[in-house]
């Protein structure tokens, strides 16, 4: 168990946060808004760029990648209330040029009651009128593209939201079309006659991992909260739908996707109860094994179909997975093994998102990632939306700042491509809120004081000391509060000092 200030990293498929635990081609990219390397007609940009003659080693643009995780909400708002927004990221995108990213990853901005912020998905191709309009996307898109950044979108695969019209059909009548779009199940009778669910599967946000419909007299089956049913992979047109929504987004010209929960989505077809590992999780249930929910073979025949249809663009479109898993060799088959048709950038956590400041721990991770993978590239993250940041997880209070140098180091100077989230570039820290009544990540609120929930590392970008939000927004009322060390933590400042974290 890692727990650093009475938190846990978090590692949604080992329990929830309890345990240890990321051509040419003029013809079609270009004209499809397609991202700089079909703009070079082929030729790659950054370190190949002059690699023309046909002998040397081809290498994508990915391979020496710094990617950017930018969470819309609190990145730049531009409109005045207090969120975060598509504009505001293509207002920021000069910033962005200068840092050398070759690519964003924005977390979900389509339609979405926003109960998980976002990973709720109404609407697989369209955009949630608080961050702005597809037109707003389309112009972020080709605006990235003239400042050489790919956009690489967030799928959430698992699960839709519970206000989806295919789940809002689907639990209104069994006959229903789309029922068999969801994982449904009769449940047993207990000795009271009462109905309960199938199984002791626990949801990672708490309680039940089933949920009972009258309308269906069925219960349906969420690994996240209950607004957020799992989609039924063992039907074929849950596979068509959702490569549908893929095709809609590369052929906008997005340079790839960050597959959310990707281990996650198929179930144990015998549904057998899990078994316990003893003891509870951070939201008060038993802590059980996963061996049924998590991991099963099956994903791997979707990620090589995924693969292929992505590979059928040109501009080497990019799969990322959120891969969390215990230990480096299992990262291999999410990249396929050694026939490396799977994810190409699976992330990895192992080594980045531990809390002890070890430099032979780092190494032997490092050597791991060098050796077990059948050489494809690792990608390392540190720092995320779900987690506590590294400033804080591997800081000892005392010299975080140094600390934080010698992270940005590893991360930066290995051969892996490298996760930067919004804000572990200049220091931010994890400002989780103080009172039960501040928190707006539901898993915060049923599961304090234990589980505080997510919103200490999503806190606004702090961008200059100008006005009490930091440049985030013009309105006071940021949707959650600006970090009080704003006025020397921040992109300006340290943008003038040579020896800040951001120089
Ligand atoms: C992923 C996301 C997390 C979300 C969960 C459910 O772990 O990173 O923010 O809550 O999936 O979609
Ligand atoms: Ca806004």
């Amino acid at each position: 168990m890692h727990t650093v200030h009475g938190r846990s990293t978090f590692t949604p498929f080992r329990g929830w946060r309890t345990l240890l635990g990321l051509g040419i081609c003029l013809v079609y990219g270009w004209a499809a808004n397609a991202q700089p390397a079909a703009a070079t007609g082929g030729i790659k940009t950054g370190r190949h760029a002059a690699v023309v003659n046909p002998t040397d080693t081809w290498t994508p643009w990915w391979e020496d990648a710094v990617i950017y995780e930018i969470y819309p909400r609190s990145f730049q708002d531009s409109n005045g209330d207090g969120i975060g927004d598509l504009n505001g990221i293509t207002q920021r995108l000069d910033y962005l040029e200068s840092l050398g990213v070759k690519a964003i990853w924005i977390a979900p901005f389509y339609p979405s009651p926003q109960v998980d912020f976002g990973y709720d998905i109404s609407d697989y191709e369209s955009i949630d009128p608080q961050f702005g309009t597809m037109a707003d996307f389309d112009r972020l898109l080709s605006e990235a593209q003239r400042h050489h950044i790919r956009l690489i979108l967030d799928m959430v695969l698992n699960h839709t939201s519970d206000r989806h019209p295919w789940f809002i059909d689907a639990a209104s009548s069994r006959e229903s079309r789309y029922h068999d779009f969801y994982v449904w199940n009769n449940g047993k009778t207990d000795k009271a006659g009462k109905r309960q669910p199938p199984n002791n599967w626990i949801s990672l946000f708490g309680g039940s991992a089933w949920e009972y419909v009258p309308a269906v007299d069925q219960f349906y089956y969420h690994m996240f909260y209950r607004q957020q049913p799992d989609l039924n992979w063992r039907n074929p047109k849950v596979e068509q739908a959702m490569f549908a929504a893929m095709h809609f987004w590369l052929n906008r010209g997005v340079a790839g996707f960050r597959l959310d929960a990707i281990t996650t989505l198929f179930e144990d077809p015998k549904l057998r109860d899990a078994p316990a590992l003893g003891g509870t999780n951070a939201q008060g249930d038993p802590a059980l094994s996963d061996v049924y929910t998590n991991n099963l073979p099956e994903v791997h025949d979707v990620i090589r179909r995924m693969r292929s249809m992505v590979d059928s663009y040109s501009g080497d479109r990019l799969l990322i997975g959120e891969t969390y898993v215990p230990r480096t060799a299992n990262l291999d088959p999410w990249y396929g093994g050694s026939r490396q048709d799977e994810l190409q950038l699976p992330m990895d956590t192992l080594l980045g998102m531990g809390s002890k400041l070890d430099a032979r721990l780092f190494r032997q991770h490092l050597v791991e990632a060098e050796t077990q993978l059948h050489h494809s590239q690792p990608l390392f993250v540190f720092d995320n939306h779900d987690n506590v940041r590294s400033w804080d997880r591997y800081g000892d209070g005392v010299h975080n700042a140094e600390i934080a140098r010698i992270i940005a180091t590893i991360l930066l100077t290995s051969h892996a491509a490298a996760l930067i989230y919004q804000g572990e570039e200049i220091g931010q820290v994890t400002a989780t809120p103080a009172r039960v009544e501040d928190v707006r990540d539901p898993i915060g609120k049923t599961g304090w004081p234990k589980e505080k929930g997510r919103d200490g590392e999503r806190t606004p970008m702090q961008w200059d000391a100008s006005d009490r939000q930091a440049g985030f927004s013009t309105n006071e009322h940021t949707w959650l509060p600006v970090t009080p060390n704003y006025t020397t933590i921040n992109v300006q400042t340290e943008s003038a000092d040579p020896a800040s974290l951001l120089s």
